[in-house]
């Protein structure tokens, strides 16, 4: 199964513009529905609109609060996310880890969400790269952070997303390569398979996020060796993002039922 996950990240500012773009996205799901699971990730205040407008796409938040008692203003609980329509949620996001969050209350998360029945998209990722791999280790943190609470049970049940922070965004280098792609999944899934055991290795999908396009997007999934995307500003782009879903499926087979 491939699994595309768009992230609006801040935007739309307008409700009847992200019911808009909603409107287009699930144009699209039906277009590729039995081939790709598409699910996007909006800002929490659009979040309980567009679950009653469009059931048919998957939604998503873009982060959760550590908490689940009272005492935490402005944040927003994995169950206030449950009851706003959220069956997804991004968590340790580069653009959040850049204002502080750190490994250990990321992986935290994880847990809250866990236990609302919502899927977390572990981001993970390196600032830079050095021609020693000494930024594999970051990663390595990473994951161990989440893998170290998580029973074999729950982590068949998160989604990775390899992100790395030099590909985000507008202020983007450049996307990975396809070989940098392919690399990353193997040195996760090996890490997955240390942890727990190949059959869990094989069950997380592990996506790649980092400026994605409709040009390279079938790259990361023919030759990265990814089993689904996360897509930043072109999610933002309804026809595009149609056309890179479309490319995607061209490149999977059918989910078997
Ligand atoms: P981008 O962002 O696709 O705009 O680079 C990816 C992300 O923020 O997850």
């Amino acid at each position: 199964m491939i699994l595309l996950v768009g992230n609006w990240k801040a935007a739309p500012d307008k409700k009847t513009q992200a019911e808009k773009l909603l409107k287009s996205t699930s144009v699209i799901v039906k277009a590729v529905k039995k081939k790709i699971m598409v699910v996007v990730c909006v800002p929490t205040v659009h979040l309980g609109s567009l679950a009653k407008k469009n059931p048919n796409v998957n939604l998503g938040a873009q982060n959760v609060s550590l908490f689940s008692d009272i005492a935490h203003t402005g944040q927003n609980s994995a169950a206030m996310l449950k009851e706003a329509g959220a069956k997804y949620c991004i968590i340790g996001h580069s653009e959040c880890r850049a204002l502080g969050e750190e490994n250990n209350p990321i992986a935290q998360k994880a847990l809250r969400l866990l236990e609302k029945n919502i899927t977390p998209i572990f981001c993970v990722g390196e600032v830079q790269r050095d021609v020693h791999g000494w930024y594999l280790s970051t990663i390595k943190d990473q994951l161990a952070s989440v893998f170290s609470l998580l029973s074999p049970d729950k982590a068949k049940k998160i989604v990775i997303a390899y992100e790395p922070v030099w590909a985000i965004g507008a202020k983007a280098t450049r996307e990975a390569t396809p070989t940098e792609c392919q690399e990353m999944m193997l040195f996760i899934r090996k890490i997955i398979t240390d942890t727990y055991s190949t059959k869990i290795a094989q069950t997380i999908p592990l996506l790649y996020g980092g400026s994605v396009t409709e040009e390279n997007a079938q790259l990361f999934i023919s030759q990265g060796e990814a089993n689904g995307l996360l897509v930043g500003r072109v999610s933002l782009e309804a026809k595009r993002f149609g056309l890179l879903a479309k490319k995607i499926a061209e490149y999977t087979k059918p989910l078997k039922k």
